[in-house]
């Protein structure tokens, strides 16, 4: 009903404005009076964490996505190897496992089949297990050895959007919490960095309130017979999950790429007019990345693309190869997926509901897969 909706057309939009929200309850109560960052349940000694020697990280669809921003953020902060997989493949590859990995399992649901079985082969290799998840008691968090609850409240939605930035906060404070444990970051290092996640709330709730342009292009958009999306670090899953959601909703053709790979192949998808949606990273400290991703953008707008260019305010060098230009409010870099996410979301559940489609029951797909 339109009351369960609270006045939004669909329950994916009521989500999209419910995530500074859901960010703000995940990051709720998470450092200790010492500055140590708190986890749920954890059935895992400090020194357990500071035996481990190699992160794995196993999830699916969003939550998948969610695991490669977090690959980055780890090994950058506590210097260990991280690896990230499709639950559905883990287990048929052997992976190496030990006492000394840990395997993270982020499930929103925490019933996915898939990564419940990964997890399941982890376990039996005596690899420690740590779930990060929106459904308390849930199967998966109940076989972990660990749990980090992401604070999300129920996504009715069966396109992931809270879930996925709430699994992306998890994902930080775990990094931050092994980079503390471990002696990698000190104690105001991490804290300078939770500030900065407590910021974003509100950089994104200014965000959230300047998409009518988005909504625009979405109508504009919506009979194109593909969209691409580049981006590069932490943008490339990013594009990714932004191919994955007008999949989901829109059904139609849509990739994501890594923007620099794009010349070994894939360029030749471009074509006049071709839409492609590029991240660009924050032009900050060296702007090195900002610098690669633009002149990706300028290689496939030579080629034809109409671009729709993300970047973060203050960036208008980037004007010129916009066609259209959608401004995000400045994070640290790794943090960025925070805010570069959410106009992709909101084009995505646009252009679906511009083509008729059911925006919060798209065909063929279920909100949760309990089946392998
Ligand atoms: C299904 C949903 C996706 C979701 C994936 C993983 O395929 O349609 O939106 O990302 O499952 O779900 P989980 O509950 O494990 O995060």
């Amino acid at each position: 009903s339109a009351a369960e909706k609270g006045g939004y057309d669909y329950f994916m939009l009521k989500e999209i404005a419910e995530q500074p929200q859901a960010i703000a309850d995940t990051l709720l109560g998470r450092l200790s009076e010492r500055g140590e960052i708190l986890l749920d349940e954890v059935r895992l000694t400090d020194q357990d964490l500071r035996d481990v020697d190699k992160v794995f990280i196993v999830a699916c669809g969003t939550a998948y996505h969610a695991g490669m921003v977090a690959k980055y953020a780890i090994e950058h902060w506590v210097r260990i190897p991280c690896e990230v997989e499709l639950a559905s493949e883990f287990r048929y590859r052997d992976p190496i496992l030990d006492r000394s990995t840990l395997v993270i399992a982020i499930s929103q649901s925490g019933e996915t089949m898939d990564t419940l079985m990964a997890l399941r082969h982890a376990k039996e290799q005596k690899a420690r297990v740590l779930a990060i998840c929106n459904t308390n008691g849930s199967t998966i968090p109940r076989e972990s050895d660990a749990v980090l609850y992401t604070h999300g409240g129920p996504e009715i939605a069966v396109a992931s959007t809270k879930a996925f930035l709430t699994q992306l906060v998890a994902c930080y404070l775990i990094g931050l919490h092994l980079a503390q444990i471990r002696g990698v970051m000190y104690a105001d290092e991490v804290a300078a960095v939770v500030e900065k996640l407590r910021a974003t709330p509100d950089s994104l709730r200014t965000l959230l309130d300047s998409m009518g342009e988005v909504r625009e292009l979405a109508r504009d958009l919506r009979t194109a017979s593909t969209i691409l999306f580049i981006g590069r670090h932490v943008g490339f899953p990013v594009a990714l999950e932004g191919a994955l959601k007008l999949k989901e909703l829109a059904y139609m053709h849509a990739e994501g790429f890594a923007a620099g790979e794009l010349k070994h192949g894939s360029i030749a998808l471009i074509d006049q007019g071709t839409p492609v949606v590029c991240v660009v990273p924050s032009p900050a400290g060296r702007g090195v990345m900002r610098d690669k991703v633009v002149s990706n953008i300028q290689e496939v707008r030579a080629r034809g693309a109409r671009t729709i260019v993300i970047a973060e305010e203050g960036d208008e060098g980037v004007r010129a190869y916009a066609d259209h230009l959608i401004q995000v409010p400045h994070t640290p870099t790794l943090l960025a997926p925070l805010m570069t996410t959410v106009p992709l979301q909101v084009l995505a559940c646009e252009i679906a509901a511009a083509r008729g489609n059911d925006v919060d029951q798209p065909r063929n797909l279920a909100k949760s897969v309990t089946v392998e």
